[in-house]
């Protein structure tokens, strides 16, 4: 691990390094010395006189520098109050004075980094092993041959292990930082219907039929024009007609496949039906509409919304929140209720 050392004196250099190497990488700043190496991980440990007004300076724009690093270590010998309390104020996690303290809160950073990167790893791996089943299931709906149910399947499977493993937050951060289009919408969709399955308590069958639903749902967008489905910015009446063909177009694809249920049907072809009857493509009304459509298009909407897009700002999951519970008449209320724990919280 990196150990950022930021001192006034060039003296406690080798000191530093004796007592942390070769365990850690010892990176030495001497305040006042120039370019500060940028990083945002390891640790960031200083040891300077913070009565010195011109010190306090000099470390704010070090720290700033590298803000990134969540953990920043103070030293401060004996804990003398002042010292202690100017290096809280400068952004301190931790004050430490002796070399065992040292080396023990070095320990601790340590274990949580490592447990950090291996969510990370895990989640990046099954984040591109479902993009890559997406990608395989679009591409074979553009050359026209058959869908695979068992890639549906198998994405799914990876987006629930992810979600359990590391939660929905940390799921919709990494697809909106390496994915675009129309695969970060269907990985956000899965994503957040499998978080909302499991936030409601739904047997893990249940989960499944709704994330495969999900993973779905706009497969019939493979058969909509690339100029239409990626052009930046607001469709015109006639693109937006073609637009909505996708859920027919789907459910067309899906229908004679084996082993694809009347309730992911239903999903696929219905998900952009509302309560009132205000939806499409049959327009259908409430008592019409099942409760795993209801979800699912809780759960596009909202995906939607949260999308981050090359063309536009993307919403809070706060504000996305709002426009959920503002669509009264189209929504479920009792679900959007339910729903408010999986678009703030999950
Ligand atoms: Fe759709
Ligand atoms: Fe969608």
């Amino acid at each position: 691990m990196l150990v950022h050392f930021v001192t006034d004196e060039p003296t406690k250099i080798p000191a530093i390094r004796a007592m942390l190497e070769p365990r850690y990488h010892v990176v030495p700043q001497l305040l006042g010395g120039g370019v500060t190496q940028i990083s945002s991980n390891g640790a960031l440990m200083v040891d300077a006189d913070l009565r010195k007004k011109v010190r306090v300076e000099q470390i704010r724009l070090v720290l700033l520098e590298l803000s990134c690093i969540p953990e920043k270590l103070f030293i401060v010998r004996n804990h003398a109050r002042s010292m202690v309390a100017q290096a809280y104020a400068l952004g301190a996690t931790a004050v430490v004075s002796r070399p065992r303290e040292i080396i023990f809160k070095l320990a601790q950073i340590e274990v949580a980094e490592k447990a950090a990167r291996t969510d990370f790893a895990i989640n990046s791996r099954e984040i591109a092993d479902g993009a890559a089943t997406f990608s395989s299931m679009f591409s074979a709906v553009r050359c026209v041959k058959p869908i695979n149910l068992s890639d549906a399947e198998r994405a799914t499977s990876e987006i629930i292990n992810s979600i359990a493993q590391s939660g929905l937050s940390a799921w919709l951060d990494h697809v909106r930082r390496y994915h675009e289009g129309t695969f970060q919408h269907c990985l956000l969709v899965a994503g957040v219907a499998v978080g909302f399955a499991m936030d409601i308590g739904f047997a893990s069958l249940d989960v499944r039929r709704l994330g495969i639903a999900a993973t779905l749902h706009d497969i019939g967008k493979a058969r909509i024009p690339l100029s239409i489905l990626d052009k930046p910015g607001r469709l015109d009446p006639a693109e937006e007609e073609i637009m909505r063909r996708h859920p027919v177009i789907g459910y067309e694809l899906l229908k004679d496949i084996s082993g694809v249920s009347p309730e992911i049907l239903d999903g696929v072809r219905h998900h952009h039906e509302y309560l009132d009857g205000s939806g499409y493509p049959d327009a259908l009304m409430a008592p019409e509409i099942s409760d795993l459509v209801r979800l699912l298009t809780i759960s596009d909407i909202f995906a939607a919304l949260i999308e981050s897009r090359p063309y536009s700002a993307a919403i809070s999951r706060q504000d996305a929140y709002k426009i959920l519970c503002g669509m009264d008449g189209k929504l479920e209320r009792s679900l959007v209720k339910a729903f408010r724990n999986v678009a703030l919280v999950a």
